[in-house]
């Protein structure tokens, strides 16, 4: 499983890449909007940190202008993924990018319909945001089953990327059905790292290993 950091904080960016765990990095005009920064200035310093996809998001609602958008975001770096919403614009605009070889991501899905027309628009990523449908009481998952069910009966190449992942849980129950990547925020990728278990083990090692004087270098 894939895992990309959800944020436009660089610094963070720069700190999580340096664990080794970070696939790619997700952004949203929300996200880029708290960075503070001039959009296509984030997205060229942040694909200088991470080699693999990083997602900007076109913010035009019509097909013509989300394709002049695109072309000014795919020269910044080629690793960038041109992130559409699931609108039929922006799956024209999908598989318009898709048939040139460029990746796209197609956000704001929330129903596995929504997904299998993005697979056949030629979408790299699909994001179906799993938070969000658990804030109004339905439960995210299923959706990542459904798709992940969906995508396997017809070998579709289109990538499950569980978005809006909230908590650990939320990574451990996609990694469970098998989908390809998770975007999450830094804070619950850090906490995939931690156990107490871990800290009070190492300690007790620690504490054995100082009484006997010794060190290694
Ligand atoms: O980037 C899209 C998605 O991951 C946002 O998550 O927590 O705002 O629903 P959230």
């Amino acid at each position: 499983m894939k895992f990309f950091v959800d944020t436009a904080d660089l610094n963070e960016i720069k700190d999580l890449a340096a664990t080794g765990m970070v696939d790619g990095v997700t952004t949203n005009p929300s996200l880029a909007a708290k960075s503070g920064k001039k959009f296509l200035d984030l997205i060229a310093e942040i694909c200088a940190v991470v080699p693999g996809p990083v997602s900007a998001e076109v913010t035009a609602l019509d097909h013509a202008t989300m394709m002049k958008e695109a072309a000014v975001l795919k020269k910044i770096a080629k690793n960038v993924t041109i992130k559409v919403p699931l609108t039929p614009d922006g799956l024209k605009t999908c598989k318009a990018l898709s048939s040139e070889g460029t990746m796209v991501n197609v956000t704001l899905c929330f129903s596995a319909n929504q997904a299998l027309l993005a697979a056949k628009a030629g979408a790299s990523f699909i994001s179906p945001f799993v938070g969000r449908l658990d804030d109004i009481g339905q439960d995210g998952m299923d959706l990542i089953a459904d798709i992940c069910q969906i995508y396997n009966n017809y070998d579709f190449k289109t990538e499950v990327l569980v978005a809006s992942i909230r908590h650990p849980v939320h990574v451990l129950q996609a990694a469970k059905l098998g989908a390809h990547v998770g975007t999450m925020p830094p804070s619950t990728l850090r906490a995939l790292f931690n156990h107490p278990l871990t800290e009070k083990g190492l300690k007790a090692f620690l504490d054995d290993w100082a009484k006997t004087g010794q060190s290694i270098i």
